[in-house]
């Protein structure tokens, strides 16, 4: 099987998981893995250390993102590809799995258009059209380039960074990114970890959705699980079989959640 996986930011506070990692190498034997990870609450916190307070934004369909100026953008580089990246990295190669950590701008691997303007809703509900920034929604991935690290039995670690036509490095969403790199490899899961058990509706979690019914209760959706339900979307309609939503701590928790013993199972029907 053919499987991306999406490592939470919030999952890595305190670096991988001995457990995630046991997990990842013991499913790396038998299967192709792709691993993107996120992190910008860390982003957050060393942008302030380093003097540089972070602006988010909210657009009219409710999408938190962080505000990316060029400063911003060089700082994201350096904890996304530089520290949380490597720390993967290095965490999976201590379990003796060949892990190569890359962000979308090495190889070409992740091709994206910079967003010119954005319109951002204030708290009273009013919108304003702001300058884009260095963010970007992903137009292409270098499939082949994945494909052959995977053939060479490397594991990929992506930062969720792409560069635009114009050859600057650009902000683009975790989980969307992980939803990309499934679609084009058309993967067997899009695994999403993160610090919640699932999908919750109504303070029930939901054990498995169809991508119909889940369209329809997406306003009800809070931040964080809303970006992962697009992804899903997105990912299930570029072919991908299903889509789990998942914790990453406890026992196993990505082998548990392809069994669906644990998590949201979100598929076409
Ligand atoms: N309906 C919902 N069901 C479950 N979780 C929800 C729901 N609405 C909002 N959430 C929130 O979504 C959060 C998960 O998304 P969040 O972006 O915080 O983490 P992440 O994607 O794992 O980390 P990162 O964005 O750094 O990669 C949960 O902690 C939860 O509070
Ligand atoms: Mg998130």
């Amino acid at each position: 099987m053919l499987l991306v996986v999406k490592l939470g930011g919030s999952i890595l506070r305190e670096g991988a998981s001995s457990e995630l990692i046991s997990d990842l190498k013991a499913l790396a034997k038998e299967n192709n893995i792709v691993l993107v990870h996120g992190g910008g609450a860390e982003v957050t916190e060393i942008a302030a250390k380093l003097g540089k307070e972070q602006k988010f934004i909210v657009s009219p369909e409710g999408f938190r993102s962080r505000y990316t100026d060029k400063e911003t953008m060089e700082i994201f580089t350096m904890v996304m590809a530089g520290k949380i990246n490597k720390q993967i990295v290095a965490a999976l190669q201590s379990q003796g799995v060949l892990a190569v950590g890359l962000s979308g701008v090495d190889g070409l691997l992740l091709k994206a258009e910079r967003k010119k303007r954005l319109i951002a809703v204030d708290e009273r509900g009013r919108k304003k059209v702001i300058e884009g920034g260095y963010t970007g929604k992903i137009i292409e991935v270098n499939t082949n380039l994945l494909q052959f690290l995977l053939g060479k039995d490397y594991m990929p670690v992506v930062t969720p960074m792409a560069m635009s036509e114009e050859f600057e490095s650009l902000n683009v969403d975790g989980d969307r990114t992980a939803a990309s790199i499934a679609g084009a490899l058309k993967a067997d899961s899009l695994v999403l970890l993160t610090d919640v058990k699932g999908l919750v509706l109504k303070g029930k979690p939901i054990q498995k959705i169809t991508a119909t019914e889940v369209k329809e209760v997406l306003s009800s959706i809070g931040k964080g699980m809303s970006t992962k339900v697009h992804a899903a979307l997105e990912a299930l309609n570029q072919g991908v079989n299903e889509v789990l939503i998942t914790s990453g701590s406890g026992k196993q928790p990505i082998s548990s959640a392809l069994k669906h013993e644990y998590g949201t199972v979100i598929s076409c029907e």
